[in-house]
């Protein structure tokens, strides 16, 4: 199109005060915004990112504390700005933003004023959006700018820089408050009930998005903590990786605009393999019906799950099928990524690619579901050692699920979990296969586990029917599961003898 020289042009600025209210509405929950704020933290290289809420007689806040690189006083105002990087700008493959705009947009979304404090090099500067000053000066874009006195005034702000950050070289603080929307409920007990059932809600939503931020896969780069009031959040992966019984199927890849989109479909493990509660856990919000599908991941964060994109129909026989597909964010465009990140739709070329992937893994998934009672790979139910054949290698894994591992680490701090976590992952991974593998192939027949004598076999069995108890009531499913559990299941006869002596098994 040409421009005419004899056209005018006169400057037509957007009225902030409805622009900001319409924008409040573009279909934000409480946990898609929060995510868009952990994400920003994420970006910023936090090692641990605090969220604090409490709903303080009426006055509820919520507040996103993070250790990462903070912003300098300049780039504090400019992230204040709705749009503060546009969709065209060059950004680096660590980032998971897109838009410049959400964190004023998700935290509007949510309530009338936001303030955002960040330390950098000992500085802390603060700003802040009032929607109600907006209102009230009409047609300006004015945004607070605390000073170190003002902060003093602001009695949480102050005493979250005060608790956290004044401790960290670096960081930032997301404060929310002013929370209109719960109003809309109109008895203060409901709205209490409801501003914390909600977060209940954002937890579990964290859990699975970030959850390989939380809990990083070999090689997957660095642990994020997270927590909500200082409880520390648990990565929910769902696909359940760590159970024997899950099928992890052929790694696909495939190329896009010259960048590679990896394909990981899992089967998961059929309701006979695993115990209720298990096949409860990974059933999670909605049930397999509505969990199948694939998982997209931008940059390891999870943005849109349970869908097949229509590609084919949710069915009961392809339920257990889960299929992570991992993008980067330079192929955002392509994948019409929404502000919200909840958002996003393979363009044609992946659409094919994925159509071919459905049509192989189709087969499996449906033979686990129609195989229900046939054994998929061990009649050990519960085993200490599993084997995994992924992407061409073959691993073996304690299972972390064992009943006396769970029982040990259950009562412990998250710090010590992870602690017990990385040192059974160094004894897996230095496993000594040469000398293994030299001895097999030489003398075998010296090759011999310690064997279990009787005593040994029932001391274990005093320490796990206490563990079992709760899920396997009658004698008959103790003694089950018991002898479908190592070590009493590579012992059974020894273990049959003394479960038919305690009069839990009958000849
Ligand atoms: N916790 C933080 N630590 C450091 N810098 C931050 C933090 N939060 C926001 N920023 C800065 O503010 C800018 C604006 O953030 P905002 O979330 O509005 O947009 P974005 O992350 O760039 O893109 P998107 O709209 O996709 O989220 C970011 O680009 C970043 O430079
Ligand atoms: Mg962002």
């Amino acid at each position: 199109m040409e421009y005419m020289a004899e056209s005018q042009y006169i400057n037509l600025l957007p009225s902030p005060a409805s622009l900001i209210e319409s924008l409040r509405h573009i279909g934000y929950s409480m946990e898609t915004a929060i995510a868009d704020l952990v994400d920003n933290s994420i970006t910023a290289k936090s090692t641990k990112i605090w969220i604090r809420f409490s709903w303080d007689f009426g006055n509820p806040w919520i507040a996103i504390i993070d250790n990462g690189y903070g912003m300098s006083r300049q780039e504090l105002v400019k992230a204040m700005k709705f749009g503060s990087i546009g969709p065209q700008e060059k950004r680096s493959r660590e980032d998971l933003g897109r838009f410049g705009l959400g964190m004023k947009t998700a935290s509007i979304s949510q309530c009338r004023r936001f303030s955002i404090l960040s330390k950098q090099e000992n500085d802390i500067y603060a700003c802040a959006w009032d929607l109600d000053r907006i209102q009230s000066t009409n047609d300006e874009w004015q945004v607070e700018i605390l000073n170190t006195e003002a902060i003093c005034n602001y009695k949480i702000l102050d005493s979250l820089l005060k608790e956290k950050l004044i401790n960290l070289e670096s960081g930032t603080i997301v404060l929310w408050q002013n929370f209109d929307r719960l109003e809309e409920l109109s008895l203060i007990q409901d709205r209490e009930k409801h501003f914390n059932s909600i977060l209940e809600y954002t937890k579990r939503h964290l859990e699975l998005v970030f959850h390989r931020y939380i809990s990083p896969d070999l090689g997957g780069g660095k642990r994020t903590s997270i927590s909500m009031n200082e409880n520390e959040l648990e990565a929910f992966n769902p696909f359940n990786p760590r159970n024997m019984a899950t099928q992890e199927l052929h790694e696909q890849d495939f190329y896009l605009n010259g960048e590679k989109i990896l394909v990981q479909p899992y089967v998961l493990p059929h309701y006979n393999k695993v115990s209720k509660q298990e096949y409860e856990k990974y059933a999670s919000e909605g049930g397999y019906l509505h969990n199948q599908g694939f998982y997209i991941y931008r940059n390891r964060r999870l943005i849109i799950w349970g869908t097949w994109f229509r590609l084919i129909r949710k069915s009961e026989l392809t339920q257990l099928i889960r299929v992570r597909v991992d993008i980067p964010n330079t192929l955002d465009h392509l994948w019409k990524i929404d502000i919200k990140k909840s958002n996003a739709f393979p363009p044609d070329g992946v659409l094919k690619e994925l159509h071919q992937v459905i049509e192989k893994i189709e087969v499996a998934g449906v033979n686990v579901f129609k195989q229900r009672g046939q054994k998929l790979s061990s009649s050990v139910k519960i085993p200490i050692w599993n084997r995994r054949a992924t992407g061409g290698k073959i691993i073996y894994e304690i299972n972390r699920n064992y009943p006396l591992l769970e029982q040990i680490s259950s009562n412990l701090p998250i710090q010590q979990k992870e602690m017990i976590n990385d040192a059974i992952s160094i004894i897996e991974n230095s496993f000594p296969k040469d000398l293994f593998f030299h001895d097999l192939a030489n003398t075998p027949e010296q090759l011999t586990n310690n064997e279990f004598d009787r005593g040994t076999l029932e001391k274990l069995i005093d320490v796990f029917i206490p563990l079992i108890e709760t899920e396997y009531k009658t004698d008959r499913e103790k003694s089950t599961i018991l002898l479908q559990t190592d070590p009493f299941a590579s012992n059974k006869k020894i273990v049959e003898s003394i479960l038919v002596d305690r009069g839990l098994l009958h000849d």
